[in-house]
């Protein structure tokens, strides 16, 4: 059967089948029971003739068929969110979706700018993804989200990328730490320390091990923890120290549980970025948002395009 006879609901359902590879996640995103998502996966598959997916073990995957239906299924269903945005717009509403992926450090900053936004615009809805780099790429690469933010954009993929923010990556350590209170603490000195670091795959953790490796040093890796803030527990608890984005130990310092160490090359200078696929054409409710964004890079002294 020709592949006009499948139903929006069927590429729905596999466009979600696509990202999840399970039918167990698929069924509770889009508030169905597993059987409903199976049937309405098999009977794509039979309109088109070739199976969309193969269960190898326990884990699900694309057949190279899936692979080009999910592509096709999130063009189709992008289409249409950004005509219901345009026909919404012919009648002088603000209404429509702002799909939001966010760095986990960012959550200390974008959240207040959405709260702005949302005021200004009560018609959209946001909807946010909170991701680490790694995740954020994957995402980026498969097109799902209207805007990303990012700290270095992405070196493989063509993109448009936008800085708007500062992000300094400071050393924190407990108030009474050896090192707390001395001034221009040579990197050197970091050798031997013990560190918590962010998990593989967090900007974060590639900025921290550049400016190891810049510096040739060898330091101790006490954990390993995938949030801002359990590593902020962590060094407040005494149990090593840590480089992390300025912007989430904010309170900490402000209270004194944690203290800033003023070594020789830290803070390193990043920024974060406002990034999107090259080509592709925003809905009026993520330009929106750029402008927002831009407002905040004019007032933070950060400029111009970087990709
Ligand atoms: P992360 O990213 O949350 O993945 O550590 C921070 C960054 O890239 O600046």
């Amino acid at each position: 059967m020709p592949i006009r006879h499948s139903t929006l609901h069927q590429l729905r359902i596999f466009e979600a089948l696509s990202r999840h590879l399970s039918v167990t996640r698929t069924a509770q995103e889009l508030h169905l029971t597993p059987p409903a998502v199976s049937i309405q996966i098999k009977q794509l598959a039979d309109t088109l003739g070739q199976p969309l997916t193969e269960q190898l073990g326990k884990r699900l995957y694309l057949t190279p068929a899936g692979k080009i239906m999910a592509g096709t299924c999130r063009d189709v269903l992008d289409r249409l969110e950004r005509a219901s945005q345009d026909l919404a717009e012919l009648q002088g509403l603000e209404k429509g979706v702002l799909r939001l992926a966010i760095l986990t450090t960012t959550k200390y900053l974008i959240p207040r700018l959405l709260g702005q936004f949302c005021a200004v615009h009560p018609g959209i809805e946001v909807s946010l993804m909170v991701g680490n780099r790694q995740t954020l790429l994957a995402r980026l690469q498969d097109n799902l989200d209207d805007l990303y933010v990012l700290g270095q954009p992405p070196q493989k993929l063509r993109v448009h990328a936008t800085p708007f923010a500062h992000n300094p990556l400071v050393a924190v350590a407990y108030p009474d730490h050896p090192l707390a209170g001395q001034s221009n603490i040579p990197a050197a000195q970091l050798a031997g320390q013990l560190f918590i670091f962010r998990e593989p795959g967090s900007g974060t953790r590639l900025a921290c091990e550049g400016f190891f490796r810049e510096h040739e040093l060898e330091v101790g890796i006490r954990m390993e923890l995938a949030s801002n803030e359990a590593i902020k527990q962590t060094v407040a608890g005494r149990l090593g120290i840590a480089i992390l984005s300025q912007h989430t130990v904010r309170a900490e310092l402000a209270s004194g549980e944690l203290v800033i160490l003023d070594v020789a090359g830290l803070p390193l200078l990043r920024q974060w970025h406002l990034v999107y696929p090259e080509g592709k054409q925003l809905t009026q409710a993520a330009l929106a948002f750029q402008e927002l964004l831009m407002l905040q890079a004019d007032m933070q002294g950060v400029g111009g395009a970087a990709g």
